[in-house]
């Protein structure tokens, strides 16, 4: 895959076209946003790294030229806009839907094959909108939430035990938001499960700050997080195109996996060449069962509201 696109150079957007580029795994990022000069700004600040960092990856930026970006081999969509004071969630929804709706539209017809990795939130409805998008190209569609939510997860682990973040394997579920589902019998620190070196009580205070882990830099920023947000698509990138087969939770549409159906909520992944190559279905016992049905049923409740839009 010689070409990545990343539609919307703002925070998230920017920092995963720069990491990308530094991890020198594609010949060529192009960054695409709305407003004039932003992406041909950034990109050119990225590039400009290039001999200071040693990477060849070109990275250049566009005002809204889709033909730009044509026959890239994955296209990330964090374009959108956040909630502002006085906006509903509802209009929120739709106008990011029909943002998403739009920049992917353009962009996989230039790009007929290309992976669609959704980044905007609510994370797990625009991989749902994109989806609907992309029902008659047929362009796989998956959403990056899981990653960011395990990587905080570990990070916490990682001060709680004082080991280091790479020797903690975690896995978590459901959807992108309070309701999400971190699954501590799944964790273990170089092969040890998590509850022989942590007791329950510990154990259950990391998950909450992770689950709330979007809202916690929200209070410290004002804004959400970029810099682990944008790690975590490139991480999901470079295991496409180097066809690593690596095992991440990601936001796709269920179809009998779980018991769930025609949601999209994050699940447990083979990541490679081509996209998403097998959705892994763990066992889980009631209450772990119990808080993903919980999860579902709230995304579920916010694809319908996006349904009863009509947009696509
Ligand atoms: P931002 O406001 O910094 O950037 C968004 C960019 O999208 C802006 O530069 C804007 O001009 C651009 N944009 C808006 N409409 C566009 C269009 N039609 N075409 C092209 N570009 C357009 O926001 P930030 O912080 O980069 O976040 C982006 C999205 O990612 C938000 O929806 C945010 O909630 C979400 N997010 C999702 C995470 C996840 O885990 N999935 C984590 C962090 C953020
Ligand atoms: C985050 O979790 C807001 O989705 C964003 O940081």
């Amino acid at each position: 895959m010689d070409k990545i696109t990343v539609i919307g150079a703002g925070a998230v957007g920017a920092t995963c076209a720069n990491v990308i580029a530094h991890k020198d795994v594609t010949k060529e990022v192009i960054l695409i946003d709305v407003k004039p000069g932003v992406a041909e700004g950034k990109a050119l600040d990225i590039w400009q790294t290039s001999a200071i960092n040693s990477f060849n990856t070109r990275v250049t930026g566009y005002t809204d030229d889709y033909e730009k970006t044509r026959d890239s081999g994955i296209i990330v969509i964090t374009s959108g806009l956040p909630r502002k004071p006085g906006m509903s969630r509802d209009d929120l929804i739709k106008t990011n839907a029909l943002i998403v709706k739009d920049v992917a539209g353009k962009a996989m017809k230039y790009s007929p094959g290309a992976i669609i990795i959704m980044v905007t939130n609510p994370l797990d409805v625009m991989t749902y909108a994109a989806t609907k998008a992309a029902r008659n190209t047929g362009n796989p569609v998956f959403g990056m939430a899981g990653i960011l939510d395990t990587g905080r997860y570990r990070a916490f682990l990682a001060n709680a035990l004082n080991v280091s973040p790479l020797d903690i394997q975690a896995l978590l579920m459901g959807g992108h938001g309070d309701t999400m589902v971190p699954l501590p019998r799944y964790t273990s620190i170089a092969g040890i499960p998590l509850t022989e070196l942590l007791g329950s009580e510990e154990i259950e205070k990391i998950v909450e700050r992770t689950a709330k882990g979007g809202g916690e830099i929200v209070k410290l920023l004002g804004t959400s997080a970029w810099y682990a947000p944008g790690a975590a698509v490139a991480q999901m990138v470079e295991a496409i195109v180097n066809d690593q087969k690596r095992i991440f939770p990601v936001s796709t549409i269920l179809n009998g996996e779980y018991g769930l159906k025609d949601v999209c909520l994050g699940v447990p992944v083979v990541l490679g060449r081509g996209g998403i190559e097998k959705i892994i279905e763990i066992d889980l016992n009631d209450d772990e069962m119990a808080l993903l049905k919980t999860s579902s049923g709230h995304v579920k409740e916010v694809m319908k509201a996006l349904d009863d839009m009509n947009l696509f």
